[in-house]
């Protein structure tokens, strides 16, 4: 059945602008529905299947909303906390509307690339366990990686648990630092699995997850929608067979 929604609500879900904003522009006239214009923000639509205009131009709807967010160390991966600030808490409040989750898991201490959407089954599918997506980290760490860490993490290393991970990469960089990348997501995984081979993770700092990289533009704690093109790579990566 088709959902029925506000056209002030469809439009700020698009990011046109507050519902504040809109509700003035839509008063004026800016908007026509399938031709027609219509003068009521609460005038209610199927945005999937109706053709919305702006003074003219098509404007093309979008399902689902996709924010990269270079999260900063100090912020849980979570929609709320009694206690401490979570990565939500970083958004403005033309975004807090959207129903934003992360997709995937930091640390409270780790920086980096942080997927924020309100698409369910492209979530489920990210954090599926059955699902075998590279995951490039940045790491710098205090001790030191024993001899043939590499090999180790490349056959599968067996972590504190017992769980024996899948197969994975380490480079070590000069200075202490070294990438890592993983196609699992346990709790802890990268620290843990240093802890296997003698290191202790002090930084920790994702750079990839599948084909999103993150934007070295984005200052800590900034954001911003995914391009068109990463959008397709992501939900093409998470779709395939
Ligand atoms: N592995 C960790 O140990 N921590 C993270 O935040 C991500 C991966």
């Amino acid at each position: 059945m088709a959902k029925l929604e506000r056209l002030d609500k469809v439009l700020s879900n698009l990011g046109m602008g507050t519902r504040k904003e809109l509700k003035n522009r839509i008063k004026s006239g800016e908007f026509a529905v399938d031709g027609v214009t219509v003068k009521s923000p609460e005038f209610k639509l199927d945005p999937e299947a109706a053709c919305l205009t702006m003074n003219g131009q098509e404007i093309r709807y979008k399902k689902y909303v996709y924010l990269m967010l270079h999260k900063p160390a100090g912020y849980l991966t979570a929609t709320e906390d009694r206690h401490a600030a979570t990565v939500l808490d970083l958004l403005d409040d033309h975004w807090q509307s959207f129903d934003l989750f992360p997709a995937g898991r930091l640390d409270k201490d780790s920086e980096g690339l942080l997927l924020l959407t309100n698409d369910g089954p492209l979530t489920h599918k990210i954090l599926s366990p059955k699902n075998h997506v590279d995951k490039l980290y940045y790491i710098e760490y205090d001790g030191a990686f024993a001899d043939g860490s590499a090999e180790k993490f490349a056959a599968g290393l067996t972590i504190d648990g017992g769980y024996l991970c899948l197969p994975a990469k380490l480079e070590l960089l000069p200075e202490n630092a070294a990438l890592v990348t993983i196609q699992e997501g346990k709790y802890h995984q990268v620290k843990r699995m240093a802890e296997a081979c003698g290191a202790t993770v002090t930084y920790l700092k994702r750079l990839k997850m599948g084909p999103l990289e993150l934007d070295e533009t984005l200052e800590k704690g900034a954001y911003r929608p995914l391009t068109d093109q990463e959008e397709a790579a992501l939900v093409s990566c998470f779709t395939a067979e």
